[in-house]
């Protein structure tokens, strides 16, 4: 079970800040068990691990298998919370070279995540001769970036297939009766899959907005969601010595009232640096409103050490940093002896990367501390899919209680619609006429 380990920050905030911190505590708890806080129409995802729709489990799953028996590769469109979960567990399980490793499973590509044409053309290219399918995943079915990503793949689909063929080639994740994919999907004939209305994007990736694409790269997802109902059932505990989700929570918000404004995540496994982007969504969207919020940083030790290191050590002391150690690695590699010990390593002969990189943290760690930077851990005990799952709910946990403690609401995001009107604006969509000459006045 994943461990939070406070004792490297506790020197920086009030001895007695649990103690302080215990009524708002149970409030926000209280208000994600019973669903009546702020947002509380977005907290379907607090019982998903138990309450999830069987029915439809079985069919991500038959999907997957039919994916995997008649496509090398899948497109995966999405952005925001319809992509950084499922890149998230992909990458953390399956590896960032999960493309590249000889496999059973077909290639990911995830698209509609941005506005890069050269990135579209690159996959494009990287579908040539391969037979592909298509995963197109939008809660609101209207979001631009996918929906445009989706025109170019779905005639890509069409053009190879022609379209009955390419109709069963394509998945939707969205909406359970509303939007614009939705009524595609229904038109066209497309197998969809829900996103639940109680469940908003960031929390969604239990859902089969990541359950399909992480399923369909090999990952077990039954125990993907065994993990995240064991710490749903830590979670429910009104009390903090069993609930870490509340230790957590509680810490960082001892740190923000504090002064440390910005949380660094930080994790010492390259296969890590999606789930902090997912982390990052997580947090950003949850808390940053109403001028408040901690910001949301990630780094990949030990690679950036020999970057933010410095600023980390030495910079400006409004951070603390929470540090996901995953246990073991599933490989071992000893470092070899050299007779000549031309580079004077032969002290570490014998060790294997494991023992070094512990070293390392635990070095980094007091450096940090010193340098009055405070330290959470969260300690896994390894890196499968049960424990991926055990933290992905805790984080979503935390965060909710987090965005209570805040006191705001931690489930709606209204800061992104004012890119996107301005866009559209641009863009030159009907409706919004008015707006395009006031922001083009503004361009000159
Ligand atoms: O957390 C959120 O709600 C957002 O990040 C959305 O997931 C993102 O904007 C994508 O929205 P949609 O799934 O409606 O296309």
């Amino acid at each position: 079970m994943i461990q939070v380990n406070l004792s490297n920050m506790r020197s920086f905030v009030p001895e007695n800040y649990e103690a302080n911190l215990a009524q708002q505590l149970h409030t926000a708890h209280n208000h994600l068990q019973n669903h009546d806080g702020a947002g509380s129409d977005f907290t379907g995802w607090v019982r998903l691990p138990a309450d999830y729709d069987k029915e439809e489990f079985a069919r991500i799953k038959a999907a997957a298998k039919k994916i995997q028996s008649d496509s090398e590769a899948l497109v995966v469109i999405g952005i925001g919370g319809s992509y950084l979960g499922a890149r998230g567990v992909i990458e953390c399980l399956c590896s960032a070279n999960y493309n590249l490793k000889k496999k059973s499973t077909p290639n990911i590509y995830f698209a509609g995540n941005g506005l890069s044409s050269d990135q579209l053309s690159e996959i494009v290219e990287l579908l040539d001769g391969k037979d592909f399918s298509i995963n197109v995943i939008s809660k609101s079915g209207t979001t631009t970036e996918p929906a445009v990503a989706f025109r170019f793949f779905r005639r890509l689909l069409e053009e190879k297939y022609g379209r009955e063929e390419a109709a069963r080639r394509i998945y939707a994740t969205t909406d359970r009766a509303r939007g614009a994919l939705k009524t595609q999907a229904d038109a066209a004939g497309y197998e969809t899959f829900v996103v639940p209305d109680d469940v908003g994007g960031r929390y969604s990736v239990l859902t089969a907005v990541g359950l399909l694409p992480i399923a369909v790269a090999g990952v077990d997802i039954d125990a993907l969601m065994a993990g995240a109902q064991s710490m749903m059932e830590s979670c429910a505990q009104p009390e903090l010595a069993a609930n870490p989700a509340w230790q957590y929570a509680a810490a960082r918000y001892a740190l923000y009232c504090a002064g440390k404004k910005i949380e660094i995540l930080a994790a010492y496994e390259p296969n890590f640096r999606f789930m902090c982007e997912w982390w990052k969504q997580l947090y950003g969207e949850s808390e940053g409103k109403e001028n408040k919020g901690l910001f949301p940083a990630s780094v990949e030790f030990t690679a950036d050490l020999h970057s933010m290191g410095q600023y980390i050590q030495q910079g400006e002391r409004h951070l603390f940093e929470t540090v996901v150690r995953l246990g073991a690695s599933a490989t071992k590699n000893v470092v070899p002896m050299e007779e000549n010990n031309g580079d004077g390593l032969n002290f570490l002969a014998g060790k294997d990367m494991d023992f070094i990189r512990q070293q390392a943290m635990d070095g980094t760690l007091l450096a940090h501390v010193e340098g009055g930077v405070p330290n959470i851990i969260v300690q896994c005990d390894k890196c499968d899919a049960a424990q991926l799952g055990q933290l992905i709910y805790f984080f979503e946990y935390a965060c909710g209680m987090s965005g209570y403690l805040l006191d705001v609401n931690p489930f709606d995001q209204p800061g992104v619609e004012a890119y996107k009107k301005n866009m559209f604006a641009l863009l030159g969509k009907p409706g919004y006429e008015d707006l395009r000459a006031e922001l083009l006045s503004k361009l000159q």
